[in-house]
């Protein structure tokens, strides 16, 4: 079998193909991605070379460059994802996340191959208590999750509608390797690392449902092969933190592993203005995942921090190439003008 892949030199992308290529070496992949500014060719160095993987750059919403590669099966990861530059500039979440989903959902179509849809958590919107199961409605808050909802319902209509094999999963927050530092927990990590301000927005008590790379890299395999056509799929870590007690854990475990003084870490901690539209909290219950595909977290949170902490000490060039380029630019557009509270 010969799988698309899309967005595979991103966080989770990389982290599923090297998953994927182990436990399938059966299989061929081809690695389709744009390498925007959150793509990183260096993520997958240690895969570029083998026979049964091909990468290509190129976008999702190019139709003639789908229609000329060949393959049997689509998991589509590409995606615009960072919430703060959706509410920056909406325009690229629905070209790259709505317009590229119909793209792969009509290459799906036409060759009547399966396609798995790998939504989020963030289209349900924000849950003051209980648990988002696969009926809860869709109501996303930021243009992020709006351009994911509207990918996701694209996938639904295109089963209900052609009949395409359609599976979608939506998953709560991920760490781990290779996460680029713009989101939360790199950010943290980063930031103590260079002794900079360590930013908290609003009151730093909104709560995130977080979950291991590699256990939700687990889950898309098994959604893959054994998914039921048309069914979505809520993938959690049974994890829910708040991010305040996610930052001090953090600077902890990196004063604790880099040797640094750990009150000196926490007085880096900066809260700063909210995010507009903030959602509170996020909680999944993945219980259909562990019912009907035996599936369920395997990475508990303490080792899943400080399996990732270790890493990015042990990968500072990774992360300090990407902070010195283009993304230095960006996160003074961010947090240049967003003085603390
Ligand atoms: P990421 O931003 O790290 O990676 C996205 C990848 O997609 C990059 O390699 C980028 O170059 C590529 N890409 C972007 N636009 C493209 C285009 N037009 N054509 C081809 N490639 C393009 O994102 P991530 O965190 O790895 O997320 C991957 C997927 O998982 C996304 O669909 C996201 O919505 C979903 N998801 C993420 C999380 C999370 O916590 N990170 C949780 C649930 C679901
Ligand atoms: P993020 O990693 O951007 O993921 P998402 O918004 O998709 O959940 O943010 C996780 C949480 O951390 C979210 O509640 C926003 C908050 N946050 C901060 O407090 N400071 C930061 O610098 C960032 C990037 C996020």
């Amino acid at each position: 079998m010969k799988v698309l892949i899309t967005g595979g030199a991103g966080f989770i992308g990389s982290n599923f193909i090297r998953h994927f290529i182990s436990a399938h070496p059966g299989y061929e992949v081809v690695n389709l991605d744009k390498l925007t500014y959150a793509g990183n060719f260096e993520n997958l160095t240690d895969i570029e070379a083998l026979s049964n993987y091909t990468f290509v750059r190129g976008d999702v919403c190019d139709r003639q460059l789908i229609d000329s590669l060949k393959f049997d099966a689509i998991i589509h990861f590409a995606a615009e994802s960072h919430v703060d530059r959706s509410i920056i500039d909406a325009s690229p979440f629905l070209q790259t996340n709505v317009i590229g989903t119909q793209v792969l959902l009509e290459a799906a179509r036409k060759r009547g191959c399966r396609m798995l849809h790998v939504s989020t958590d963030e289209v349900y919107g924000s849950i003051e208590t209980g648990l988002f199961t696969e009926e809860s409605p869709v109501m996303p808050n930021s243009p992020y999750a709006a351009s994911k909802a509207s990918s996701d319902l694209l996938a639904r209509a295109f089963h209900e509608t052609y009949g395409v094999d359609v599976v979608i999963t939506r998953c709560s927050n991920n760490y781990g390797p290779y996460q680029f530092p713009e989101k939360l927990m790199p950010l943290v990590i980063a930031n103590a690392i260079g002794s900079k301000a360590v930013p908290v927005y609003g009151d730093g008590m909104n709560i995130r449902d977080w979950i291991y790379v590699i256990d939700h890299c687990r889950a898309v395999d098994i959604v893959f092969h054994k998914g039921r056509s048309g069914d979505v799929y809520n993938i959690g870590g049974k994890n829910e933190q708040r991010n305040i007690d996610i930052v001090k854990k953090l600077l902890v475990e990196v004063a604790r592993k880099g040797g640094m003084p750990e009150e000196r870490l926490l007085d880096l901690i900066l809260f700063v203005k909210d995010r507009p539209g903030h959602d509170r909290r996020y909680a999944i219950d993945p219980s259909k995942m562990e019912r009907e595909l035996c599936w369920g977290p395997e990475t508990g949170f303490d080792d899943g921090i400080a399996k990732t902490v270790e890493w990015y000490l042990a990968n500072r060039g990774w992360w300090q190439r990407i902070i010195s380029g283009e993304y230095q630019s960006y996160y003074e557009m961010q947090y240049g003008k967003r003085a603390g509270s």
